[in-house]
């Protein structure tokens, strides 16, 4: 059977996944990639504290190693992300002056996106901007951009990054919003608050990252879902799947039932979410169990119980196609063309 980009494809959409630079040096991980992708990102090298540990001194190779594959395959590429409040370089939070920190994170901003311009299909601009915790009335994260420039640092960020690179799609990426609890349903009003607001004083947003990472057992009302997406479809953005996964905790340690409960989930989202005509394509956050960070078990949240490593991606450790890939593959069948 196709791949899941070439099924994608005859749909008007897009399929793709998340890599590592050091992922490229596993031949038949990268044949595995060439068959399935029609996009890649890279899953943690464009971040501003891996470029830019010391100041002045960026290192955009492992970027250009994964922009050049993705030239090289007739992929495409999307960058992500322009700004994450958690990868940020230690000297950035140093800086006490305004306009000193304004200047170096806009720097930053053109000189990454300036570099891939053109090559970019799309970049998640800014991510993770919101926290209801925080308290904020517009449910803004209180860190770093927001307490040196205030709200107004997300309008320069998007302004910035459309002069830097205007081919490519602007994304505001977040997470924590596709399933029915008051948590979701907070963090839904806010993202769509944002949005709106943005939109309304001429922000070039072209599109919502929708990150999708999911969990077995997890409660979903896909009418909610839907009126939801249609909302913010209805300020006149496209929608992506950014980041989709699905973490198996609460499954049982039997890999066939486990597989099987991981590929209801996609199709439960997907069958949701595929149809929406906004809707361009989707990511998974890798491509398979041999490189995933639910696998690497760097969030506590990660560990099962029993010990058994997670099965959260469409193809298992040995590059096989699971229950997943065929739930993904369906899910883009069933889907309209656009
Ligand atoms: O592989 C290097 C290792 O060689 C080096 O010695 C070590 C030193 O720090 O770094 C290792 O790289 C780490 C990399 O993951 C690979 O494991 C980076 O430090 C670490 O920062 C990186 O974490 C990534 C994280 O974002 C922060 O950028 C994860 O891979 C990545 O999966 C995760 O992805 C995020 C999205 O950006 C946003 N949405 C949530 C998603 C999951 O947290």
């Amino acid at each position: 059977m196709d791949g899941l980009h070439r099924l994608a494809i005859a749909k008007g959409m897009f399929y793709g996944a998340a890599i590592a630079t050091r992922h490229l040096d596993d031949a038949a991980f990268v044949a595995a990639l060439v068959q399935e992708c029609g996009i890649i990102v890279s899953e943690w090298e464009a971040q501003w504290a891996a470029v830019e540990p010391v100041r002045g001194n960026p290192n955009f190779q492992p970027l250009d190693r994964l922009a050049a594959f993705a030239a090289g395959h007739g992929l495409l590429f999307r960058g992500h992300a322009g700004l994450w409040y958690k990868r940020v370089p230690d000297w950035f939070r140093a800086i006490e002056d305004r306009a000193e920190a304004e200047a170096a994170m806009l720097a930053h901003l053109r000189a990454k996106l300036g570099r891939y311009r053109g090559q970019a299909q799309s970049w998640d601009v800014l991510n993770e901007a919101v926290e209801l915790r925080d308290g904020r009335e517009d449910g803004l994260r209180r860190a770093v951009l927001l307490d040196k420039f205030g709200p107004g640092y997300i309008d320069l960020l998007f302004h910035t990054a459309r002069a830097a690179d205007p081919q490519a799609l602007l994304c505001y990426n977040d997470y924590g919003i596709e399933y029915d609890t008051p948590w979701h349903a907070g963090r839904r009003a806010a993202i769509l608050a944002l949005l709106r607001g943005l939109l309304a004083r001429g922000v070039p947003v072209d599109a919502f990252g929708i990150q999708a990472h999911l969990r077995v057992g997890s409660p979903f009302n896909a009418d909610l879902w839907a009126r939801w997406l249609d909302a913010v479809a209805g300020l006149g953005i496209k929608l992506m799947i950014t980041e989709i996964d699905v973490a198996d905790m609460s499954a049982p340690g039997d890999i066939a039932e486990r597989d099987r409960l991981v590929a209801a989930e996609y199709a439960r989202f997907l069958a949701a979410t595929l149809p929406h005509p906004a809707m361009m394509g989707l990511l998974s956050w890798g491509l398979s169990d041999r490189y995933s960070w639910i696998v690497r078990g760097t969030e506590p949240s990660h560990k099962r119980p029993d010990g058994l490593p997670p099965r959260p991606l469409p193809l298992d450790a040995d590059l096989r196609r699971k229950p997943a890939w065929q739930a993904m593959a369906d899910a883009v069948i069933a889907a309209p063309k656009r």
